[in-house]
Protein backbone atom coordinates (compact mmCIF):
# COMPACT_ATOMS: atom_id res chain seq x y z
CA UNK A 1 0.00 0.00 0.00
CA UNK A 2 1.26 3.34 -0.75
CA UNK A 3 1.58 6.34 1.39
CA UNK A 4 0.84 10.49 0.25
CA UNK A 5 1.11 13.60 1.39
CA UNK A 6 -0.45 17.17 -0.10
CA UNK A 7 1.62 20.41 -0.73
CA UNK A 8 -0.47 22.61 -0.85
CA UNK A 9 0.93 26.60 -0.03
CA UNK A 10 -0.44 30.11 0.67
CA UNK A 11 -0.90 31.04 -3.10
CA UNK A 12 0.13 30.22 -6.31
CA UNK A 13 4.04 30.73 -7.13
CA UNK A 14 4.99 30.07 -3.87
CA UNK A 15 7.54 27.62 -4.77
CA UNK A 16 5.37 24.26 -4.35
CA UNK A 17 6.78 22.70 -7.08
CA UNK A 18 10.28 23.72 -6.08
CA UNK A 19 9.98 22.02 -2.46
CA UNK A 20 8.22 19.11 -3.95
CA UNK A 21 10.95 18.08 -6.56
CA UNK A 22 13.20 18.47 -4.04
CA UNK A 23 10.99 16.30 -1.79
CA UNK A 24 10.98 13.49 -4.50
CA UNK A 25 14.79 13.55 -4.81
CA UNK A 26 15.65 13.57 -0.96
CA UNK A 27 12.93 10.57 -0.83
CA UNK A 28 14.77 9.02 -3.97
CA UNK A 29 18.30 9.33 -2.53
CA UNK A 30 16.62 7.21 0.63
CA UNK A 31 16.44 4.57 -1.55
CA UNK A 32 12.45 5.18 -1.82
CA UNK A 33 10.14 4.67 -4.47
CA UNK A 34 8.58 8.30 -4.79
CA UNK A 35 6.24 9.47 -7.30
CA UNK A 36 4.23 13.29 -7.85
CA UNK A 37 1.15 13.83 -8.70
CA UNK A 38 -1.37 16.86 -9.55
CA UNK A 39 -5.06 16.82 -10.51
CA UNK A 40 -4.65 19.32 -12.90
CA UNK A 41 -2.24 21.82 -13.99
CA UNK A 42 -2.60 25.51 -15.85
CA UNK A 43 -0.41 27.42 -18.44
CA UNK A 44 1.44 25.14 -20.48
CA UNK A 45 3.16 24.98 -23.76
CA UNK A 46 2.36 22.82 -26.69
CA UNK A 47 5.05 19.73 -27.23
CA UNK A 48 4.80 17.01 -29.98
CA UNK A 49 2.29 15.35 -28.19
CA UNK A 50 0.55 17.48 -27.22
CA UNK A 51 0.12 19.96 -24.10
CA UNK A 52 3.37 19.36 -21.68
CA UNK A 53 2.69 19.27 -17.80
CA UNK A 54 5.53 22.49 -17.02
CA UNK A 55 5.62 21.20 -12.68
CA UNK A 56 5.43 17.24 -13.56
CA UNK A 57 8.23 18.21 -16.53
CA UNK A 58 10.23 19.90 -14.09
CA UNK A 59 9.93 18.02 -10.42
CA UNK A 60 11.19 14.70 -13.46
CA UNK A 61 14.40 16.95 -14.29
CA UNK A 62 15.30 17.71 -10.81
CA UNK A 63 14.27 14.62 -8.71
CA UNK A 64 15.15 11.82 -11.75
CA UNK A 65 12.27 10.26 -10.36
CA UNK A 66 12.12 8.24 -13.67
CA UNK A 67 8.20 8.54 -13.50
CA UNK A 68 6.47 9.05 -16.97
CA UNK A 69 4.68 12.25 -17.69
CA UNK A 70 1.97 11.02 -18.59
CA UNK A 71 1.11 9.15 -15.45
CA UNK A 72 1.79 12.44 -13.14
CA UNK A 73 -0.70 15.26 -13.89
CA UNK A 74 -4.35 13.91 -15.85
CA UNK A 75 -5.36 17.64 -16.63
CA UNK A 76 -3.17 19.99 -18.58
CA UNK A 77 -4.44 22.84 -19.34
CA UNK A 78 -3.29 26.16 -21.81
CA UNK A 79 -4.17 28.95 -20.25
CA UNK A 80 -3.00 30.38 -16.89
CA UNK A 81 -5.94 30.36 -15.44
CA UNK A 82 -7.82 28.05 -12.58
CA UNK A 83 -8.77 24.99 -13.71
CA UNK A 84 -12.43 25.73 -13.41
CA UNK A 85 -11.92 28.75 -15.60
CA UNK A 86 -9.56 26.66 -18.36
CA UNK A 87 -11.89 23.95 -18.80
CA UNK A 88 -14.67 26.23 -19.63
CA UNK A 89 -12.45 28.24 -22.08
CA UNK A 90 -10.63 24.53 -23.26
CA UNK A 91 -13.04 22.09 -22.37
CA UNK A 92 -12.32 18.39 -20.88
CA UNK A 93 -13.39 19.63 -16.82
CA UNK A 94 -12.10 17.78 -14.06
CA UNK A 95 -13.58 14.58 -12.67
CA UNK A 96 -12.76 13.26 -8.92
CA UNK A 97 -13.13 9.50 -9.97
CA UNK A 98 -10.57 10.47 -13.33
CA UNK A 99 -8.06 11.69 -10.60
CA UNK A 100 -8.58 9.15 -7.59
CA UNK A 101 -7.89 6.35 -10.58
CA UNK A 102 -4.98 8.06 -11.62
CA UNK A 103 -3.81 8.33 -8.19
CA UNK A 104 -4.79 4.72 -7.57
CA UNK A 105 -2.47 3.54 -10.41
CA UNK A 106 0.77 5.33 -9.03
CA UNK A 107 -0.10 3.47 -5.56
CA UNK A 108 0.99 0.32 -7.29
CA UNK A 109 3.59 1.93 -8.81
CA UNK A 110 5.47 4.19 -5.93
CA UNK A 111 5.32 3.45 -1.91
CA UNK A 112 5.70 7.31 -1.25
CA UNK A 113 3.17 9.68 -3.57
CA UNK A 114 3.59 13.45 -3.04
CA UNK A 115 0.91 15.53 -4.49
CA UNK A 116 0.72 18.84 -5.29
CA UNK A 117 -2.34 20.94 -5.04
CA UNK A 118 -3.36 24.13 -7.67
CA UNK A 119 -2.88 27.81 -6.73
CA UNK A 120 -3.65 27.98 -2.69
CA UNK A 121 -5.80 25.93 -0.35
CA UNK A 122 -9.43 27.87 -1.60
CA UNK A 123 -8.92 26.65 -5.60
CA UNK A 124 -11.89 25.81 -7.89
CA UNK A 125 -11.36 23.00 -9.94
CA UNK A 126 -14.12 22.73 -11.60
CA UNK A 127 -17.73 24.87 -11.27
CA UNK A 128 -20.14 24.03 -13.76
CA UNK A 129 -22.95 21.49 -13.16
CA UNK A 130 -20.72 19.97 -10.88
CA UNK A 131 -19.08 21.74 -8.66
CA UNK A 132 -15.01 20.43 -7.56
CA UNK A 133 -12.92 22.50 -4.73
CA UNK A 134 -8.92 21.62 -4.48
CA UNK A 135 -9.98 20.48 -0.98
CA UNK A 136 -12.79 17.78 -1.96
CA UNK A 137 -9.74 16.21 -3.61
CA UNK A 138 -7.32 15.89 -0.45
CA UNK A 139 -10.21 14.65 1.26
CA UNK A 140 -11.09 12.03 -1.37
CA UNK A 141 -7.51 11.11 -0.94
CA UNK A 142 -7.77 11.60 3.08
CA UNK A 143 -4.16 13.10 2.70
CA UNK A 144 -2.69 15.37 5.26
CA UNK A 145 -0.93 18.25 3.96
CA UNK A 146 2.39 20.55 4.27
CA UNK A 147 1.89 24.18 3.71
CA UNK A 148 4.56 25.78 1.43
CA UNK A 149 4.52 29.71 2.51
CA UNK A 150 7.16 32.69 1.52
CA UNK A 151 9.21 33.92 4.23
CA UNK A 152 9.13 37.37 3.39
CA UNK A 153 6.89 40.45 4.06
CA UNK A 154 2.94 39.41 4.45
CA UNK A 155 3.65 36.15 5.29
CA UNK A 156 2.65 35.74 8.87
CA UNK A 157 -0.69 36.73 7.48
CA UNK A 158 -0.97 34.00 4.60
CA UNK A 159 0.32 31.68 6.63
CA UNK A 160 -1.76 31.79 9.51
CA UNK A 161 -4.65 32.13 7.03
CA UNK A 162 -4.38 29.09 5.56
CA UNK A 163 -3.55 27.04 8.36
CA UNK A 164 -6.73 28.35 10.17
CA UNK A 165 -8.71 27.79 7.20
CA UNK A 166 -7.33 23.89 6.83
CA UNK A 167 -8.22 23.64 10.63
CA UNK A 168 -11.97 25.04 10.23
CA UNK A 169 -12.03 22.60 7.09
CA UNK A 170 -10.53 19.53 9.14
CA UNK A 171 -7.93 18.82 6.96
CA UNK A 172 -4.80 17.58 8.70
CA UNK A 173 -1.85 19.87 8.78
CA UNK A 174 1.87 18.93 9.64
CA UNK A 175 3.12 21.81 9.30
CA UNK A 176 5.34 24.77 7.07
CA UNK A 177 7.91 24.86 4.70
CA UNK A 178 9.04 28.53 4.31
CA UNK A 179 10.46 29.35 1.11
CA UNK A 180 12.68 32.03 -0.15
CA UNK A 181 14.32 31.91 3.13
CA UNK A 182 17.20 33.98 4.65
CA UNK A 183 18.96 33.03 7.70
CA UNK A 184 20.57 36.79 8.23
CA UNK A 185 17.37 38.48 8.16
CA UNK A 186 15.85 39.34 11.64
CA UNK A 187 12.35 39.92 10.23
CA UNK A 188 12.34 36.17 8.30
CA UNK A 189 13.60 34.96 11.40
CA UNK A 190 10.73 36.31 13.48
CA UNK A 191 8.14 35.58 10.68
CA UNK A 192 8.87 32.24 11.36
CA UNK A 193 8.62 32.27 14.86
CA UNK A 194 5.31 33.91 15.01
CA UNK A 195 3.89 31.70 12.60
CA UNK A 196 4.19 28.70 14.79
CA UNK A 197 3.38 30.92 17.64
CA UNK A 198 0.13 31.93 16.21
CA UNK A 199 -0.73 28.38 14.30
CA UNK A 200 0.55 26.00 17.20
CA UNK A 201 2.46 24.61 14.00
CA UNK A 202 5.99 23.48 13.38
CA UNK A 203 8.17 25.31 10.40
CA UNK A 204 10.04 21.96 9.18
CA UNK A 205 12.41 23.26 7.32
CA UNK A 206 13.39 26.98 5.66
CA UNK A 207 14.66 27.09 1.96
CA UNK A 208 17.00 29.39 0.39
CA UNK A 209 16.63 30.45 -2.74
CA UNK A 210 18.38 28.53 -5.50
CA UNK A 211 19.34 25.21 -2.61
CA UNK A 212 19.68 22.49 -4.19
CA UNK A 213 18.96 19.92 -1.41
CA UNK A 214 16.48 19.57 1.55
CA UNK A 215 18.19 19.58 5.21
CA UNK A 216 15.76 17.37 6.41
CA UNK A 217 16.49 13.84 6.57
CA UNK A 218 14.37 11.23 4.11
CA UNK A 219 13.16 9.16 6.93
CA UNK A 220 12.20 12.61 8.80
CA UNK A 221 9.44 13.17 5.77
CA UNK A 222 8.84 9.55 5.49
CA UNK A 223 6.94 9.58 8.47
CA UNK A 224 4.50 12.86 7.05
CA UNK A 225 3.49 10.40 4.58
CA UNK A 226 0.30 8.73 5.50
N1 LIG B 1 13.92 28.53 -3.37
C1 LIG B 1 13.88 28.89 -4.65
N2 LIG B 1 15.03 29.24 -5.29
C2 LIG B 1 15.00 29.60 -6.60
N3 LIG B 1 13.89 29.65 -7.37
C3 LIG B 1 12.74 29.32 -6.78
C4 LIG B 1 12.67 28.92 -5.41
N4 LIG B 1 11.38 28.66 -5.12
C5 LIG B 1 10.68 28.88 -6.25
N5 LIG B 1 11.48 29.28 -7.24
C6 LIG B 1 11.07 29.64 -8.63
O1 LIG B 1 9.91 30.45 -8.52
C7 LIG B 1 8.96 30.12 -9.53
C8 LIG B 1 7.64 29.68 -8.88
O2 LIG B 1 7.86 28.50 -8.12
P1 LIG B 1 6.96 27.20 -8.30
O3 LIG B 1 6.71 26.92 -9.73
O4 LIG B 1 7.58 26.10 -7.48
O5 LIG B 1 5.60 27.73 -7.63
P2 LIG B 1 4.23 26.94 -7.43
O6 LIG B 1 3.72 27.29 -6.09
O7 LIG B 1 4.42 25.51 -7.73
O8 LIG B 1 3.31 27.61 -8.56
P3 LIG B 1 1.93 27.03 -9.19
O9 LIG B 1 0.84 27.55 -8.32
O10 LIG B 1 1.91 27.64 -10.57
O11 LIG B 1 2.01 25.54 -9.23
C9 LIG B 1 9.61 29.03 -10.37
O12 LIG B 1 10.26 29.62 -11.48
C10 LIG B 1 10.63 28.42 -9.42
O13 LIG B 1 11.72 27.80 -10.06
MG1 LIG C 1 3.51 24.32 -9.21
Amino acid sequence: MSKGLFITGTGTDVGKTYVTALLIKKLCEGGLRAGYYKAAVSGNEEGPGGLIPGDGEYVREISQNGQTLASMVPYVYRQSVSPHLAAKLEGNPVELEKVAAGYRRLSREYAFITMEGSGGIVCPIRYDKKVLWLEDIIRQLKLPSLIVADAGLGSINSAVLTAEYMKQNKLPVWGFILNHYHDDSIMERDNRYMIEQRTGLPVIECIADGQRELETEAEVWKEMYI
